[in-house]
């Protein structure tokens, strides 16, 4: 399953946001709940006080008859509560002795409630056609229930409509506290995460192969500033250890550079060893020329026709000693960082004049194939470096199987194609190939098959590292016994429509 990608702010905030609603609302629950029970038991006191307060005034003039005073008693209590609905006194017989109402007592309502084991007794009640909906009513003992009974009802909606605004309070004060708790949140989850959301910014800013000392500095937000300068929190600590590692990865990263440049020089210096034997023998034809010429002029110096024509054979030998020795120097320069458009066919042809006479000598017949009018972007020198490396292995590859087989000839197909948007370079030999085995091998650093003396085994290492900072890719495809083709694979660029 993919993973969403939840910046860490709303992941704090919609944690927090969740916990405040849950909390909050058992919260106002719990508390709503005992309000309401609160109120509950509030009007049951109240019914309790009336009745016993009703009962002991009444039952004097109970003993004695006395009607009227029982009629005073009641009206008395009435003004003196609006939310008492009627009152009634019964006596054990359940005959009415006083009551409230101004014609007889409803039937229902004298069954609805009665004294339970000489206790008072407490009912909600939902009378059809009375001018109130709900009564709480209490049927309470005058004298233990010796006497008869007081019947007392409260009216229930006035109370409903005072638990009412208290629960209209109650919701005011979630909604205050879920919009507290959820400014809290926003705040909260804002002051946590901006300081790590810059690092993480300034961590996306680092490059492994290229690390800038321009990040090593994180700004954070002026609250960040104002507070750290008091209190130092994890956040400080990481930041400062996040500082602390960049530095040392820059350390390390330019070590590595300057380590890698060492090997290209090394394995440039390697290859030039190589070249120096042939390149001794293209340079001592021309000087056997010359000499011949020399010689030639010196016997007959007055003969200008045959002069001038050994004048420019001699001409012909210095250009050509100069050709090899200018290719010579531009390869062994140290390389140059600076990219360039480039002719790729001029890398490839320089790469094999380099080479030429080895290749020559070793019967190796070099085949050149390409594709032209194309252009990229890099150093000349460094990826002649990697062709050069590749020519040489297979002549290293050819040379192996003409150990076993000195009637074997080998060959070399160079070719320059384009596909899409990029262009290949390819050096292909009928060498011996390589082994599956090794093949995994074959870029590490120091890894060769040579004898001691021959290979450093830096060669496709190198290379690996001018084909990666080209941006480009570098492979090869072999079949053990038949041969290896190696492939560098760049952009095309066509630099904006800039002739070379
Ligand atoms: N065309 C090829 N055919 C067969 N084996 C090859 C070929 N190219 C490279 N190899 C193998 O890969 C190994 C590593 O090559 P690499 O160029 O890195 O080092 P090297 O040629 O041994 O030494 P150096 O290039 O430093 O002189 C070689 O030793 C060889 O075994
Ligand atoms: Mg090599």
């Amino acid at each position: 399953m993919r993973a969403i990608n939840l910046p860490l702010f709303w992941k704090f905030a919609f944690t927090i946001i969740v916990v405040v609603f849950i909390f909050g609302t058992i919260n106002v629950y719990i508390l709503w709940k005992s309000v309401y029970q609160s109120f509950e038991k509030e009007i049951d006191k109240r019914c309790v006080v009336l009745s016993s307060i009703i009962s002991e005034k009444a039952l004097t003039p109970i003993v004695y008859d006395d009607v009227v005073s029982l009629y005073n008693i009641l009206d008395e209590m009435q003004r003196s509560d609006k939310s008492i609905a009627y009152i009634f006194l019964t006596d054990n017989n359940n005959q009415i002795l006083a009551k409230t109402f101004d014609s007889g007592v409803p039937a229902s309502l004298l069954k609805a409630n009665a004294v339970q084991a000489h206790q008072y007794n407490i009912e909600v009640l939902n009378i059809e056609h009375y001018q109130y909906n709900t009564i709480r009513d209490i049927a309470y003992p005058i004298l233990n229930g010796d006497v008869g009974s007081v019947r007392l009802g409260l009216v229930e909606d006035t109370i409903r409509i005072e638990i009412r605004e208290a629960t209209k309070s109650l919701i005011f004060m979630i909604l205050l506290f879920l919009a507290t708790g959820l400014l809290g949140a926003f705040i909260f989850s804002y002051l946590i995460t901006s300081p790590i959301k810059i690092i993480s910014q300034q961590a996306q800013l680092v490059k492994l192969d290229s690390i800038n000392t321009g990040i090593l500095e994180i700004e954070f937000p002026r609250y960040k500033r104002l507070f750290s300068f008091y209190f130092h929190d994890e956040l400080d600590i990481l930041v400062s250890k996040f500082r602390e590692m960049l530095i040392r990865l820059n350390q390390n990263y330019s070590e590595l550079q300057k380590t890698r440049d060492s090997f290209v020089q090394a394995e440039k210096m390697a290859a030039i060893g190589t070249l120096v034997a042939g390149i001794g023998h293209e340079i001592n034809n021309p000087i056997s020329g010359i000499k011949n010429c020399a010689i030639r002029i010196a016997k007959k110096p007055e003969n200008t026709e045959q002069t001038l024509k050994y004048i420019g054979l001699i001409q012909d030998a210095t250009d050509k000693m100069e050709n090899v020795t200018r290719h010579l120097l531009d390869f062994s320069r140290t390389q140059e960082t600076e990219f360039v458009l480039i002719n790729p066919i001029e890398i490839l042809d320089n790469s094999i004049s380099l080479i030429a006479f080895k290749a020559q000598k070793a019967r190796v017949v070099i085949n050149r194939e390409y594709d032209k009018g194309l252009t990229i972007k890099g150093s000349s020198n460094q990826l002649e470096q990697v062709i050069l490396n590749f020519i040489i292995n297979s002549l290293d590859a050819i040379a192996e199987k003409n150990i076993k087989d000195p009637e074997f000839r080998g060959e070399i197909n160079i070719t320059l194609r384009k596909r899409n948007t990029n262009i290949l370079l390819q050096v292909e030999d009928n060498g011996v190939g390589i082994p599956e085995k090794t093949s995994r091998k074959l870029f590490d650093p120091f890894y060769t098959t040579k004898e001691a003396g021959k290979g450093t085994g830096l060669g496709l290492y190198v290379s690996f590292n001018i084909v990666k900072e080209h941006n480009g890719k570098i492979y090869f495809e072999s079949k053990e016994g038949h041969g290896a083709k190696f492939t560098i694979e760049l952009n095309e660029d066509k630099g904006n429509g800039v002739k070379i």
